[in-house]
């Protein structure tokens, strides 16, 4: 069995290597990314030798190098992480939302019936659905909640959920979408919120809430849900959409007060910044589907997952603070310099 991996030096995408090459010792996987800003090669550092591991650095918008490592690796399974994934940056700079999203998505899959594959994963996000009320706790997304996007980056990964399951209806290909909350823990990018905080707050320097930080986000450990992808590409069914989500709702400012306490740090260091424009009140999934059909529920509690991602951040500092030495010093300028 061979699998590409796109955007597996992200995220969660390095997260998925590490879980697969575990779990499946004669399994050969692929890691295709273009090492943007977010990708990161030392991340993937300790499976490099691993001989079922080859990274390729490469566009999935390259279609020439795209086609070339299909016909040198012949997949069985594509799982496509590769996106710019920030909401934030979505806002500034549309453009390579839409060029990475949704055209390298539909060159993934143009390869994909070229060559032929077993199957066809995207990973997608809660967020196609837009946003929840707060005052409504008895709402949730399901797969049947109709698409309705908020921002840029919401709209670019709509827009690719359209054209995969166009390309199943038009073409017979062998897809499945996963649409997940927000995730947390090892190797988050430090300029999403979580990983921010605790940067920040190590760092003593004020942790930015967006307006009065009521939003709310169901927060998943990335573990489970790289475990959710694996059941789907292997058990889930062809042409189906899977929700995936921590049933942990949290509002933004809790996030901020916690990781204070986690690190013995003052309450003070919380700072009311701009909101976000179009800010998404609450995200909430209902996971009964993937429960029922394929046995997945998340494992690890946010209060057990949070103390876990701290941990992990101290531990591993040289990580982070390589980032954030360097140009994403100009980044944080930009986004909260004159916030
Ligand atoms: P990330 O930003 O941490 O990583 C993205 C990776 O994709 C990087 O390694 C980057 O180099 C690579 N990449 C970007 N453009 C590329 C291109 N054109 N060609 C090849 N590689 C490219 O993202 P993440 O948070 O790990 O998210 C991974 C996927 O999961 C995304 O599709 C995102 O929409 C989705 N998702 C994320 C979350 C979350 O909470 N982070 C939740 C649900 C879904
Ligand atoms: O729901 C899934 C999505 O979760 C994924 O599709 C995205 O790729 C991922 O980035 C994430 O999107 P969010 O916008 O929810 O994540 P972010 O970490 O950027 O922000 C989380 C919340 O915290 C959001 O309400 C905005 C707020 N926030 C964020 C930052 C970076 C702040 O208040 N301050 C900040 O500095």
């Amino acid at each position: 069995m061979t699998i590409i991996v796109t955007g597996g030096a992200g995220f969660i995408g390095s997260n998925f290597v590490f879980h697969m090459l575990d779990k499946y010792p004669d399994y050969r996987i692929v890691c295709l990314d273009k090492l943007t800003y977010a990708g990161n090669l030392s991340t993937l550092a300790p499976v490099m030798d691993n001989p079922n591991f080859r990274f390729v650095k490469a566009d999935i918008c390259d279609r020439e190098a795209v086609n070339r490592l299909f016909e040198e690796e012949h997949p069985d399974i594509v799982v496509n992480f590769a996106a710019e994934s920030h909401v934030d940056r979505s806002i500034e700079d549309p453009g390579i939302f839409l060029q990475t999203n949704i055209l390298g998505t539909a060159t993934l899959m143009d390869a994909c019936r070229k060559y032929g594959i077993t199957r066809y994963h995207q990973v997608s996000t809660d967020e196609v659905y837009g946003d929840l009320p707060l005052d409504r706790p008895d709402l949730f997304f399901t797969e049947e909640t109709p698409i309705h996007t908020s921002s840029p980056y919401s709209s670019s990964k709509a827009g690719a959920d359209l054209l995969v399951l166009a390309y199943h209806r038009t073409y017979g290909l062998p897809v499945t979408i996963s649409r997940c909350s927000n995730n947390y823990g090892p190797y988050h990018f430090p300029e999403k919120l979580i990983p921010l905080m605790i940067a920040n707050c190590l760092n003593d320097k004020p942790l930015p809430v967006y307006g009065e930080g009521l939003n709310v986000r169901d927060w998943l450990y990335v573990e489970d849900h790289c475990k959710a992808i694996d059941l789907i590409i292997h058990k889930g069914r062809v042409g189906e959409v899977y929700n995936g989500g921590g049933r942990d709702g949290r509002r933004n400012i809790d996030i901020g007060k916690l990781i204070c306490k986690e690190l013995g740090k003052p309450e003070t260091l919380i700072t009311h910044v701009t909101d976000r424009k179009g800010h998404d009140m609450r995200y909430a999934i209902d996971p009964t589907k993937i429960h029922n059909e394929l046995g997945w529920l998340p494992e690890t509690k946010f209060a057990d997952g949070i103390k876990k991602t701290i941990a992990w951040y101290l531990e591993n500092r040289e990580w982070w603070e390589t980032i954030i030495s360097g140009e994403y010093q100009n980044y944080y300028e930009k986004m909260y310099g004159n916030r």
